[in-house]
This record gives structure tokens, C-alpha cells and sequence, in this order.
């Protein structure tokens, strides 16, 4: 959460950093800032609100060589322009931009009240600068003055440090993910990737607790020897379609519609390589599959079909409540960690947890150059290109794919379910052409209630899940998705006239949750069908292909243009819902 960036170079650096933020703001974006630094002048630019309302000629910032900048999603103080970032130290000189979390923040800062220093925002970041100014002001020079501050933090940040007697960018990173990037005579320093790619893909993925600075080149150190490190570039592979089109308005719905070509580009991989990891989870005894949110919904769905089709029991569990499971990881575990931004904080966590015991972690993640995959022993990549909206959709599809694919080459069935894969595209993208005007009188017919609920068994509880989350963060209606056998356990108190219930069904399941569908329609629910046959207890018929297997990648796809039609009529964002940031890189 939180998108940072710094360039030095000969290009007109505020305008790099401000194209760079609109990059990132998928990362947060209830504020921003931008400093710039001038014949030793810092200019800073704070505004509350996000980066893509305002261009360069709105904020008071002019050409430089050397500029920062910062999106915000808040965690430490309230969503104001004191808030946004860079806080800035007493005397104005030191300007810091931070990612992340400091736990001990509290601390620091009554050591530094008792130092005489003030405080005018309600954030964790503003210690930071402070600190630096403190050893400054005790004689340290500034990259001294800059370890040791570091040396007293605690908890989680990159950071990006500007002094004003300095023509350099420090940097620093413990926890948050943070890449330097080398073009020509000019570095570049950011959250991810894209916020540069367009200039060079060639980069260093900063590992954890170290620190360097940006001057004519860049030195690297490691914050717990102290001594200077030499980390060697990478050029990262930029998916095709990386490129932003200024002509699209809204991504999620792009990204919705992407999905069949998605799908064919994540499994066009190599069959070695899932025959690999197919052999490592069948040598194992115990398998795991984590993540958050939707990336843990492909992981339950999952769970579904290694169970059928690999006849493997596997554990899904969500990244945040790893707890008391961490005494089951072992050398004989397998852990599945799934993953979009690959730098989802509790992700990250759980996996650690399981590699210090000695399992065997396979990561499935999208974006490339991420810190995931440098913890992970094996990774694969979804190959979905940027995924802008903060709803994941088409990188779920990926998952599901592949995760798919992966499960049948455990059974020794790669290219069996590659063709059905290939044929689900085509299903999808019957779906998405077919069904969007019932999907959108669905949304019309339903959109001012307060509640909704989706129901499915076996897989499709899972999908279910998926499918409540997608309604409730885009359109703000409370929504709950569950397995139909449940409903009576409790759900059904809440069914009333009118209320709507998505009815998911599967040839496997159709007899038991049309009848949970009756339960529902006898309390005068409306019932939603998304099937491939009609019924008469729908009162809304959402029509799916028939295909024999893989059914789970096609049940989320109407789901997902109804989450999009509810949010649409609700006069919400659909790509930037509030209080939401697409990579959730802390705990
Ligand atoms: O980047 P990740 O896949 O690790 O992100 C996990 C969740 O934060 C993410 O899926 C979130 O739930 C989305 N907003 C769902 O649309």
C-alpha cells in the first residue's frame, strides 16, 4: 500500500514522477505528494485526493533533475494534506517518503519531543525525518545520520529520503518492496516496476534491510553489516500489453473481457515446467494453498479439483490466519502461495513461516519482479499483463487456470486439460458476449438492495465466495457467499422478500441447490440462476455454456459483470473502490 517513486537524471524529473505515481496508484490513493529538489531548494506539493485528477500545470512544481514522489493509502492518520506524504523534518531540509508501517513509532517520538522536536501530522512516517535531522544535528554526516535512523526503526517501510543540502535520493527498504532501476546517466527508484518500465527494465529487486543512495551511480548497503553490497541488475520481461491506453476509462471492465485471452496466454507454458512441480507435490505428504482475498478464493476453489482430479486432500488457508498451522509445515509440505502483486504483507509472512520449517514453497504470482518470488523455491507466472483495477478478476481466471492445469498434471493429464482450458476460453467468451444484457437488467432490477447473497456447493462455494466479494467492494452492498447447505444453518433468517440470491449450479450439485434455491423462493427471495439449463424457480436466468469439466473458471465470470453493472449503477468507482489499495503490503 502506498506507491513511491524517486528519479535522478537528465529527463525532466517532476514530470517522471508524476506519470510514475499514476502508475502506482492502484497502490493508494487518498493523497499525494512530490518534492522536488533545485539549487539546494526542496519544493514539495502535498494534495489530498488522487494523482490521476491533477497534471503537472495544477501543482506549483517546476523542471529538475532530481524529484520523489509518493501515493497514499492511510494507516497511521487521517486521509488530509498534513498527512499525505513527504513529512518533513523541523527544519524543513529533510524530506521522507514512506511505505510501510514503523511499530515503535510512538517511542520515537516522545524521544524526540524530549529533544524539542513538534509534530504536525497524526502519521507513523513524520519520526523519520526527525530522527535524521537529530544525528545531523549531533554531528553525523547525512548517510550516517540515515543508517542510524534506520538502525532505530522498527517494523515495516521502503523508504525514500531527500535532503536539501544533497544532490542525491537515499533509499531504504525493510519489509515493503522497493527496485532501483538503471537507464542511461539516470536511475530510477520505485514500488513496482511499472511505475518506470516505459525507461528501463533493468533493475535491482532491493532485498530486505538494506540501504543505499541514488548520486551519479548507485551504492548499495546491507543495514545489518554496515558494510557496502554489490547486487547485480536483472532485466525483467515486461508482459506485452503492459502499456496503459489513456482511451480506457474504466479497467475492470477491460480486464473482465480480457479474460479469455488471459486464460491462453497463462497456460501457454511449458509442460516441463508443470511437470516439475506436478513431481514435487507428488513426492509430498501434506499440501497447502494460501493467500488473501481473491487470490485465496483460487486456492479454495482449488482445493476442489486437486481433491477430484489429483486425489490430493489439500489445506487452503488464508495467509493472515497462518497461526497454529505453522507446527504442520515441514521438509514433506508442499505450500501453494498465491499472490497477484506478489507482495501481499500476510503472503509474504506465511510463506517465511513455511520455508523455516523446511517446506517446499511454489509461488503463483502475476507481477513480475516482486519479492514473492525471490522467497519462493519455484514460481509460475499468471502472464495476465498489469491488472490496474483493484478488483482482481482477470488474474483469478489466470489462477484457476493454471492451478487447473496443474492439478491434472498431477494426475499425469496435461494435455488433456490444456485442450479443455483452451475450450473454456471460448466459453468465457460466450459468457461475456451472450449474457452481459440479463447480467446488466440483473443489476437493474436489483441494485438498491442492501443485501445479496450467492450460494453454490462443491466448488461453486467457493466461487460463491469470490463472487460475494467482487458485489461487495465494488458496489458497497452487503454481500455474503456460502455454501447452500449452510443456508439453514443460519442465512435464511436474513432471506425477506425481494432480497436476491445467485443460485450457482453445477451438474454434480443441481438437485441439492435447486432445492437450497426453494428454500430461498419459499421466503419470497428472487432467485438469480446461473446455469446452463433454466429452471423454474429462477426468477433471473443467467445462461452458461455446458461444458463437462473445468466449470469453476466460467462461474465467477457473470459474477463478476454483476458486481461491475451493481457498482455502475450505485455511481461507484469500479477501479478505485474506497478504502481499498490493490497491493496490501501491510499486516
Ligand atoms: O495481490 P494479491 O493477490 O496477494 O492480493 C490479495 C488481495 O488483497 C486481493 O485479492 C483483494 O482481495 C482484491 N481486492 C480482490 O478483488
Amino acid at each position: 500500500m502506498c506507491g513511491i517513486i524517486g528519479y535522478r537524471g537528465s529527463r525532466d524529473a517532476t514530470a517522471v514522477v508524476l506519470e510514475g505515481l499514476k502508475k502506482l496508484e492502484y497502490r493508494g490513493y487518498d493523497s499525494f505528494g512530490v518534492a522536488s529538489l533545485a539549487v539546494n531548494k526542496l519544493v514539495v506539493f502535498k494534495q489530498v485526493g488522487a494523482i490521476s485528477d491533477f497534471g503537472y500545470a495544477d501543482m506549483p512544481l517546476t523542471r529538475t533533475n532530481l524529484a520523489v514522489g509518493h501515493t497514499r493509502w492511510a494507516t497511521h492518520g487521517a486521509v488530509t494534506t498534513a498527512n499525505a506524504h513527504p513529512q518533513l523534518s523541523n527544519d524543513g531540509k529533510i524530506a521522507v517518503l514512506h511505505n510501510g508501517i514503523i511499530d515503535n513509532w510512538e517511542a520515537l517520538r516522545q524521544l524526540l519531543v524530549h529533544e524539542g522536536f513538534t509534530f504536525s501530522s497524526g502519521t507513523d512516517t513524520e519520526v523519520i525525518p526527525n530522527l535524521i535531522q537529530l544525528y545531523i544535528s549531533k554531528g553525523y554526516a547525512f548517510h550516517d545520520a540515515m543508517r542510524t535512523t534506520l538502525q532505530h526503526l522498527h517494523g515495516s517501510y521502503a523508504v525514500i529520503v531527500l535532503h536539501e543540502d544533497f544532490d542525491e535520493i537515499a533509499f531504504a527498504k525493510v519489509g515493503s518492496p522497493l527496485l532501483v532501476g538503471r537507464g542511461d546517466n539516470e536511475f530510477f527508484i520505485a514500488s513496482d516496476l511499472s511505475a518506470f518500465a516505459k525507461y528501463t527494465t533493468n533493475v535491482v529487486v532491493l532485498p530486505d534491510f538494506h540501504y543505499g543512495f541514488i548520486t551519479s551511480n548507485v551504492s548499495l548497503f546491507s543495514l545489518d553489516s554496515e558494510s557496502r553490497v554489490e547486487i547485480p541488475y536483472q532485466t525483467i520481461a515486461v508482459d506485452v500489453d503492459e502499456e496503459e491506453d489513456p482511451a480506457i476509462q474504466q479497467y475492470m471492465l477491460k480486464e473482465i473481457m480480457e479474460q479469455p485471452r488471459v486464460l491462453l496466454r497463462a497456460i501457454d507454458q511449458s509442460k516441463d515446467r508443470f511437470e516439475l512441480l506436478a513431481e514435487i507435490i507428488r513426492k509430498s505428504q501434506k499440501v497447502f494453498f494460501t493467500g488473501c482475498g481473491t487470490s485465496f478464493h483460487a486456492g479454495l476453489a482449488a482445493s476442489y479439483f486437486f481433491a477430484s482430479v489429483a486425489k490430493i486432500n489439500c489445506t487452503p488457508f488464508l495467509s493472515s490466519e497462518t497461526g497454529k498451522l505453522v507446527e504442520f509445515f515441514d521438509d514433506k509440505s508442499v505450500l501453494i502461495a498465491l499472490s497477484q502483486s506478489g507482495e501481499t504483507a500476510d503472503v509474504l509472512d506465511a510463506v517465511k513461516l513455511a520455508k523455516n520449517r523446511g517446506a517446499v514453497v511454489i509461488a503463483l504470482v502475476n507481477v513480475q519482479g516482486t519479492t514473492l518470488p525471490l522467497l519462493a523455491d519455484h514460481t509460475l507466472y499468471l502472464r495476465a499483463g498489469v491488472e490496474r483495477c483493484v478488483l482482481s478478476t482477470k488474474t483469478f481466471t489466470a489462477q484457476l487456470g493454471l492451478l487447473y492445469l496443474l492439478a491434472h498434471t498431477v494426475a499425469g493429464n496435461f494435455s488433456l486439460a490444456h485442450t479443455i482450458l483452451n475450450q473454456l476460453a471460448a466459453s468465457i467468451q460466450e459468457v461475456l458476449i451472450t449474457q452481459a444484457a440479463v447480467i446488466r437488467q440483473v443489476a437493474e432490477k436489483t441494485y438498491n438492495n442492501s443485501d445479496y447473497f450467492i450460494i453454490g456447493r462443491d466448488f461453486a462455494s467457493a466461487c460463491a465466495v469470490e463472487g460475494a466479494l467482487k458485489i461487495k467492494e465494488v458496489s458497497y452492498i452487503h454481500a455474503e457467499g456460502f455454501a447452500g447447505g449452510e443456508l439453514k444453518h443460519g442465512t435464511l433468517a436474513l432471506v425477506r422478500e425481494s432480497i436476491p440470491t445467485v443460485v450457482l449450479v453445477t451438474p454434480d450439485t443441481r438437485t441439492r441447490i435447486l432445492s437450497n434455491a426453494m428454500e430461498v423462493k419459499s421466503r419470497k427471495g428472487c432467485i438469480i440462476g446461473v446455469d446452463s439449463l433454466p429452471n423454474s424457480v429462477f426468477d433471473y436466468f443467467i445462461q452458461i455454456p455446458h461444458v463437462s469439466e473445468g466449470l469453476s473458471l466460467l462461474l465467477c465470470i457473470p459474477l463478476q459483470l454483476l458486481a461491475y453493472n451493481l457498482a455502475i449503477l450505485r455511481g461507484c468507482d469500479p477501479d478505485k473502490p474506497r478504502n481499498l489499495a490493490k497491493s496490501v503490503t501491510v499486516q
